[in-house]
């Protein structure tokens, strides 16, 4: 099952790490820029349903509107800025929709963790649709679906089954490999610093990857994954050793 594994050793956090602006073009062209091979970014339906990288269900941190993402219509969040906050350089960056991201990745040769976010209570909608649209137009770019949403992920097993899956957890309960099992996913997701030598060996023997997320320290890194964690997601996108071949 892990030869299977579509994802390099490191994948940049939110597009560009803490480089760019979050979940936008320019953080993927960061992420690209910087040899890494992989991103993860978050999708999120607008009011009128259509799947955009964001992060927050509200959009006061990362842009200059107001209010709830799933309040606005794809043609109102596509006005705002979703840069300067991060930096005047980059002012003027929309919230990219899903189809641009994916056609960012596959122009750049890059793959993609897929996080599904789904606002309050969209739960199916919104892992219906991004699994259609990763379908539709993530055709060849290497792609896992992830989210802490069960009910996401079983619409996209139904939408789309044979588009990898990973189950996410903060902190894995004891029993997270029987839910990554019901849930036929390939991976399971989780805080770096919460995976368990035990975890290690319990993903081992059943053949399901494991990743871990946001982890910025470069020993850190390497030690997740001598220690047999499949890919590391990190911020810290200048701080990675042998960064220069995107993949430690
Ligand atoms: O996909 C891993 C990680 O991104 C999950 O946490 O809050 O940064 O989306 P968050
Ligand atoms: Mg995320």
């Amino acid at each position: 099952m892990l030869d299977a594994w579509p994802l390099p050793r490191l994948i940049a956090h939110r597009g560009g790490g803490a480089l760019a602006p979050e979940n936008t073009l320019a953080g993927i062209r960061e992420a690209a820029r910087r040899a890494y091979r992989a991103v993860e970014f978050d999708v999120m339906l607008s009011a009128d349903g259509v799947p955009v990288l964001i992060h927050d269900q509200v959009l006061e941190r990362t842009t200059d509107g107001h209010g709830r993402v799933c309040d606005l219509s794809f043609a109102q969040l596509s006005q705002l800025d979703a840069g300067r906050r991060f930096a005047p350089r980059f002012a003027g960056e929309p919230i990219p929709r899903f189809d641009q991201a994916l056609e960012l990745c596959h122009s750049l040769g890059l793959a993609a963790n897929v996080e599904i976010k789904p606002a309050g209570g969209t739960d199916r909608d919104t892992g219906r649709v991004v699994a259609a649209w990763a379908a539709e137009f993530g055709r060849d770019v290497p792609i896992v679906l992830s989210s802490f949403s069960l009910a996401a992920l079983e619409e996209v097993q139904t939408t789309a089954p044979d588009l990898p899956r990973g189950v996410l957890f903060g902190d894995p309960p004891l029993d997270w490999l029987g839910i990554v099992q019901a849930a036929g996913a390939l991976s399971m997701h989780c805080a770096w610093t919460r995976l368990r030598p035990v975890d290690l060996a319990a993903a081992r023997s059943a053949g399901v990857a494991l990743v871990t997320y946001t982890c910025n320290d470069p020993r850190e890194v390497e030690r997740l994954l001598e220690a047999g964690v499949s890919s590391v997601i990190t911020d810290a996108l200048d701080r990675m050793p042998n960064r220069g071949a995107g993949d430690l």
